[in-house]
């Protein structure tokens, strides 16, 4: 089974989903990373300045396709992936667990400040996909005050009641 983790920018996907990989012995793919390997660029201003944000989707699907086959792997998924359902719709078909990682806005903000790496941060933004987070997951895990150890154990105890 996969787990996947969803939730917007700067919600801890991917330090919880290094966390929560090496608790279950599961492998990790983390889909930032896979986008850089798999169009040659290194940085998401690069992505968007040569692709567009059309780019970054195109091969969000791409990697969906191919990794909702694979086996335990945990997977750290960009925060976009809830705007472009097909996306999550290839991991739940293969039952995936889909697990949304959920912060306030304010507490984003104070995790990312100083960091510029991400084109399409808003709070605008924030407001719309965060229902559809806690719409599509079959579990939600508050991150607030809680390390990413301690989120990665929850996530665990939680799937174990699934
Ligand atoms: C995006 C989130 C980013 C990255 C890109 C677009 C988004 O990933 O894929 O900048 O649309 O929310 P993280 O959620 O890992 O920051």
């Amino acid at each position: 089974m996969n787990i996947v983790l969803i939730g917007f920018m700067g919600a801890g996907k991917s330090s919880v989903a290094k966390h929560l990989s090496h608790l279950l012995g599961y492998s990790l793919a983390e889909m930032d990373e896979l986008v850089y390997q798999k169009t040659g660029m290194q940085t998401m201003h690069e992505v968007f300045a040569k692709g567009g944000e059309l780019l970054l989707r195109e091969v969000e699907i791409e990697i969906a396709k191919e990794y909702s086959l694979k086996k335990n792997y945990v997977i750290s998924t960009g925060g976009g992936v809830i705007q472009n359902k097909i996306i999550l719709d290839y991991f739940k078909k293969e039952g995936a667990k889909i697990i949304f990682l959920k912060a306030s806005f304010e507490e984003i903000e104070k995790r990312l400040e100083g960091d510029c790496s991400r084109p399409l941060f808003a709070k605008k933004l924030y407001d719309l996909r965060n229902p559809l987070y806690a719409a599509y997951a079959d579990i939600e895990i508050d991150t607030e005050s809680r390390s990413p150890q301690e989120i990665a154990h929850a996530i665990q105890g939680a799937c174990d009641g699934l």
